[in-house]
């Protein structure tokens, strides 16, 4: 089975979180494209609808679908997003597509975080896929040279501001054998906005898309 076809499975079990009158928060992605894709089918269930970046609200826009601020509308009943890698702890690494400040709010905000994923993205240990980090612009090289001391390779990812106008470091090759302390260590260096470990807020439950069924971690 191709992977979108995996992704796109996985993104439709998550139509099973969504219950009535719920306020929902939705992540960022080409596997929440395939979820977005489906939320026409449960819309009377959704009091509200709250975005992780711009583009996922103009999907949903073109779809109809008003979206809330977060602040509008307090906790999030539901949150369902993607994840570029994932472990057994339901501990993630996020923001390939560099929206990860908006969703690491929505996730925290969230009582229930669904995350979906393709058999792919599980791994033994975080960290194969280079760790996105969103730096304030003026912090970039210093926090570059911080990071080369932990033994990461920051790469820039050129030509590229985020939502709240900040730029993204990718870290190759930096060794996560503790997401907990990684997470906490990385966002204490002065000019982080966010790290792109959900270790302290990972996923409540994991679909991974597989071959020929779905399998769900987590509850
Ligand atoms: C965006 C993200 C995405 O969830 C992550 O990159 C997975 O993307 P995709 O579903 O396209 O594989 O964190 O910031």
């Amino acid at each position: 089975m191709q992977q979108a076809e995996k992704k796109q499975n996985a993104a439709k079990a998550a139509l099973n979180y969504i219950e009535n009158d719920i306020v929902l928060g939705v992540g960022t992605g080409s596997t929440v494209n395939y979820l977005i894709d489906l939320l026409p089918s449960v819309r009377d269930r959704l009091r509200a609808i709250v975005s992780s970046s711009t583009a996922t609200t103009a999907r949903l826009e073109e779809l109809g679908f008003e979206v809330s601020l977060l602040n509008a509308v307090g906790d999030i009943d539901l949150y369902i997003d993607g994840a570029d890698e994932a472990n057994k702890h339901l501990q993630l690494i996020k923001g390939g597509g560099g929206a990860l400040t908006r969703e690491k709010v929505l996730a925290g905000a969230a009582r229930k975080f669904v995350c979906i994923i393709d058999d792919s993205k599980l791994v033994g240990r975080l960290g194969e896929f280079p760790l996105p980090i969103e730096v304030i612009p003026m912090a970039q090289s210093f926090v570059a040279r911080k990071i080369a001391k932990m033994r990461g390779q920051p790469i820039w990812r050129e030509k590229f501001v985020t939502d709240n106008g900040n730029h993204i470091l990718d870290i190759h090759n930096l060794v996560i054998s503790n997401p907990l302390e990684m997470e906490t260590r990385l966002n204490q260096l002065p000019g982080v906005l966010t790290v792109g470990i959900f270790a302290h807020r990972p996923a409540d439950v994991l679909i991974i898309g597989e071959d020929s069924n779905i399998r769900v971690m987590g509850k």
